[in-house]
């Protein structure tokens, strides 16, 4: 047997010592408070496996001790002790979410296996609360979550470039992913056991950008003390990942370019060439066509840095990704505030849908992780996010009345708003069922009458 941790609660101290004294001699640790209020603060600073509690005590009504003490502590199984003939009164405390009941005088016997299976019904609650979270915060080997058409499209093609050293140009709206894509082609490639190293070309003045890049040389100017290798060298065997490659100045871009064609750079202040052997993985939020045919950007290095060009969806055109990547948010939100166990509500999944979404999957990251913060110990409601999502007045219902110019029937409109529906949401039934309010027979029903189970 395993030695459960106990909280016993009777406004009698004799009964409780009466309880303490069989339950350490079962083996157990057991404590006491006659106050229900003092008992909640106790089970608040220390874990405990089992809470016994007499049904009838003064100083709070037991069923709301129940639901104060599961609204903090929602795995700790509550057993119940009433005197004989109060039947009523257990009913009423199973309802209210006890896990089991003894009666007065208590059997030592009977005790004992009730303890024990309450501990164990505790332990094996928390257990698979851990693999649910280990499940859903555990992406896909790439790290990219989605099952998208658009997604599988860029895990397809990042799977087929991975193992050549072609340079790969990441397109894409801001919060999109594209380091991720970056990181993803980098850990398939036969050069993942080497360096990633990423450097965001936005973020560095100009003239500081050439020897962070390519290296300097010591006294090559005021602040080089020591010699220092560049970025390209110290990719080498692995991936340089310029990020935001638009914001290069044109000087910098014929240096770039050199550099790309000759395969070695030349630290800042040295007089010869040193190779480097690494992979270029580039990535920009811009349009970096027009860049060229505005002459900002030189047209030959855009050949050089784009043999294989990646475009990653916006969130908007892979909706049927939306809900998984919450999930993973909402469990990786949970699990750091310790607020395990929360779920999305349906309203919040279906504000989450019709939200358009302008800063991508960076932005649904930042509302989850707000929302988990707002939220109280129960699923996220709609008033957990942000007023312009709450507000965003989704055109669904408009573009399907406009998408046939024509008045249909309402039940061709059920049947293309369920198709539509399934579609969002990647094929999931379950949730669309829940999504539109039905329960999931009753749309498999629908589907059948419509002839559209596949
Ligand atoms: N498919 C995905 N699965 C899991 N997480 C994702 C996915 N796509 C993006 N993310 C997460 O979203 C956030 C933004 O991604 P990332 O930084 O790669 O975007 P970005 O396109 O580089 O954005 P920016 O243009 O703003 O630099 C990160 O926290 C990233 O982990
Ligand atoms: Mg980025």
């Amino acid at each position: 047997m395993t030695a459960a941790r106990i909280l016993c609660v009777d406004h009698d101290q004799s009964h409780n010592d009466a309880l303490l004294a069989l339950l350490t001699e079962l083996g157990h640790v057991a404590v006491s408070s006659v106050s229900p209020l003092r008992a909640l603060e106790i089970v608040a600073a220390e874990p405990f496996d089992v809470v016994v509690t007499h049904l009838a005590m003064t100083e709070m009504d037991s069923m709301e001790f129940f639901a104060r003490l599961h609204g903090t502590q929602p795995d700790i199984p509550i057993v119940v002790l009433t005197g004989q003939g109060s039947m009523d009164a257990v009913i009423r405390a199973l309802r209210a979410g006890a896990y089991d009941f003894l009666t007065k005088p208590v059997d030592p016997s009977l005790l004992a296996a009730c303890v024990a299976r309450a501990a164990a019904h505790r332990r094996l609650r928390i257990e698979v609360q851990q693999l649910r979270r280990v499940v859903s915060t555990r992406a896909p080997q790439d790290g990219l979550v989605g099952a998208s058409p658009a997604l599988e499209q860029v895990r397809d093609l990042v799977g087929r470039v991975a193992r050549s050293d072609a340079s790969v140009l990441i397109c894409g709206e801001t919060g999109t992913g594209k380091e991720l894509v970056a990181r993803a082609l980098h850990g398939t490639s036969e050069r993942s056991s080497n360096a990633f190293v990423a450097i965001n070309c936005a973020a560095i003045p100009s003239n500081l950008l050439e020897s962070e890049l390519f290296g300097h040389v010591r006294g090559a100017f005021t602040d080089a003390r020591s010699t220092r290798r560049g970025l390209f060298v110290a990719a080498s065997g692995g991936t340089l990942f310029l990020d935001e490659i638009a914001e290069m100045e044109a000087p910098m871009q014929t240096k770039l370019l050199r550099v790309l064609q000759e395969r070695t750079v030349r630290p800042v202040g040295a007089d010869s060439d040193v190779a480097y052997d690494a992979r270029i993985v580039s990535a920009t939020h811009r349009d970096l066509e027009k860049e060229v045919e505005s002459g900002r950007f030189r047209q030959d290095l855009y050949f050089r840095i784009n043999v294989v060009k990646i475009t990653v969806p916006t969130l908007r055109e892979r909706r049927a990704d939306i809900l998984s990547l919450a999930e993973l948010f909402l469990a990786r939100a949970t699990a750091r505030s310790g607020k395990a166990g929360i779920r999305i509500s349906p309203e919040v999944a279906e504000r989450l849908l019709a939200y358009h979404w302008p800063g991508n999957v960076r932005e649904l990251e930042n509302c989850i992780e707000g929302a988990v913060a707002l939220a109280r110990f129960t699923d996220l409601t709609i008033e957990d996010l942000p007023e312009k999502i709450r507000a965003y007045r989704s055109d669904a219902f408009v573009m399907i009345a406009d998408e046939a110019h024509e008045i249909v029937s309402l039940e061709t409109l059920e049947q293309r708003y369920i198709t539509r529906v399934i579609k969002i949401v990647g094929g999931n039934k379950a949730r669309a069922a829940t999504l539109l309010g039905l329960d999931r027979r009753t749309l498999y029903r629908r589907l059948e009458r419509y002839g559209l189970e596949s």
